[in-house]
């Protein structure tokens, strides 16, 4: 999907025009006009997805970001919170039985309102939060985030690289309860996938969780890396789909041990969890 189509083909003259749609469009729309803008695979387009309201000035760019808001996939993509936000729940609890203080980390936060969510819900508040994304964008509308929601005196949001294993294994206290999430479909090399676990499993404590995420198909995948950009310089965005199996077994030769999983009723998006041996 990354080689171009033949120039001038039938189905290249439609991605074409599906794509000056899109760019036509996001004069009207939110939605998209944050989509054109930052990537359609951005924190803050997953931020707007997540608000699920359109948006916008007027009556036809509201009805663009309504018909957007219900694409399969951002459908999928809001399934796929609300599962974290379970299991977080659950495997925090998990540690409050245990009498651990429940210390969080994600890695690739987008704008982090999925985890503050599942904070807001939890019975006992966690002993600290620390979200990580490597955009600015992302890191100041996290800190704006958390400050509304008071969670200041627990939560911070800092910028850092989710592929650098040696930042990942710096992170003091090490923490029981992580997360990576809507970041490794984005990179096809399993290498750095590798860097990225060899880091979290460093950052996690022993007998801690890791929430990881799996996109194993997607109905409109073609249409998604002929017509929309990525938040990667505008680069096409060409998701790299995993078998469940071959996402479990990077999670678990980097020392992990898998113990449960939800999927949505597409059946696109899986969030896993794996605890360090
Ligand atoms: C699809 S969004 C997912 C956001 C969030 N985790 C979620 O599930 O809603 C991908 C996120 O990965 C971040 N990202 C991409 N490469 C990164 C890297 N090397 N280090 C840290 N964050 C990265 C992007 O800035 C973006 O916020």
């Amino acid at each position: 999907m990354s080689t171009p189509l033949p120039a001038g083909s039938l189905r290249d003259r439609y991605c074409k025009m599906a794509k000056a749609n899109l760019k036509f469009g996001s004069r009207f729309s939110t939605g998209l006009k944050i989509g054109e803008d930052t990537g359609y695979d951005s924190g803050s387009t997953l931020d707007f997805v997540y608000r699920n309201r359109p948006e916008s000035q007027g009556v036809v760019g509201n009805l663009i970001d309504r018909q957007y808001l219900q694409a399969i996939g951002w459908r999928g993509i809001r399934v796929r919170k609300t599962h974290i936000e379970l299991l977080l729940r659950k495997y925090a609890r998990k540690l409050s039985e245990a009498r651990r203080p429940v210390r969080m980390l994600d890695i690739a936060s987008g704008h982090g309102r999925y985890i503050l969510d599942a904070v807001a819900a939890f019975a006992q508040r966690p002993a600290s939060v620390l979200l990580r994304d490597y955009s600015d964008i992302n890191v100041s509308a996290g800190q704006k985030l958390i400050a509304e929601r008071g969670l200041s005196d627990i939560a911070q949001f800092v910028h850092g690289d989710a592929f650098d294993t040696a930042s990942l294994a710096a992170i003091e206290p090490r923490v029981n309860l992580a997360v990576v999430s809507g970041l490794y479909e984005l990179f096809n090399d399993n290498d750095l996938l590798r860097r990225s676990l060899a880091g979290l499993q460093q950052a996690v404590e022993q007998g801690g969780y890791l929430v990881y995420t799996c996109q194993i198909w997607h109905p409109q995948q073609e249409f998604i890396a002929r017509a929309l950009t990525s938040h990667r310089q505008g680069d096409a965005w060409v998701m790299r789909m995993r078998s469940q199996a071959e996402m479990d077994a990077l999670v678990e030769q980097a020392g992990f041990r898998k113990v449960d999983q939800c999927i949505d009723e597409f059946g696109i998006f899986t969030v896993a969890v794996a605890q360090k041996l």
